[in-house]
């Protein structure tokens, strides 16, 4: 599984902290910045990581600012993106079951970084249920169809 993370100032010792560990664990990860704490703005490594993961060259994408609230906003303005902002697991695994989320949003600011990277771990093992779940998901792709004409 390839995976682009990124953040802002607000989650970058976060990302560096969840980077790290995806990289032990032998995935193929990217990281789109920003790379200090120096203030920056969250919409651009929203993008970075969300048109990576649109388009295909990636296929699970991982964003932190602040509060996780801003990238999610940022990152759900890319076609074919559905990027969940969560704070706990039982949010990680559903939003993967249910949503087929592949974006996931988390806020430095608001999240320790144990209980973040349980989110991660349940995040990147669950699969998406389909089924009923999938008329759902096709729903939003009319939705975002018919407003990005
Ligand atoms: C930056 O100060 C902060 O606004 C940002 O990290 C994020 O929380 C925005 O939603």
């Amino acid at each position: 599984m390839k995976i682009a993370i990124g953040s802002d100032h607000g989650g970058y010792v976060l990302k560096e902290f969840i980077y790290q560990y995806l990289l032990e664990e032998g995935y193929e990860v990217t990281d789109f910045g920003t790379h200090d704490e120096e203030s920056c703005d969250y919409p651009v490594y929203a993008q970075k990581v969300a048109e990576a993961v649109s388009a295909g060259k990636y296929q699970r994408g991982i964003l932190l600012c602040g509060t996780g609230i801003g990238v999610s906003i940022a990152a759900n303005k890319v076609p074919g993106i559905r990027c969940a902002l969560v704070s706990d697991c039982y949010s990680a695994r559903s939003t993967r079951q249910h949503n087929d989320s592949n974006v996931l949003a988390m806020g430095g600011r608001t999240l320790g970084p144990e209980v973040a990277l349980e989110i991660v771990k349940t995040w990147i093992n669950t699969d998406f249920d389909g089924g009923r779940h999938q008329r759902r998901i096709d729903l939003i792709t009319e939705l975002e169809t018919k407003y990005n004409r």
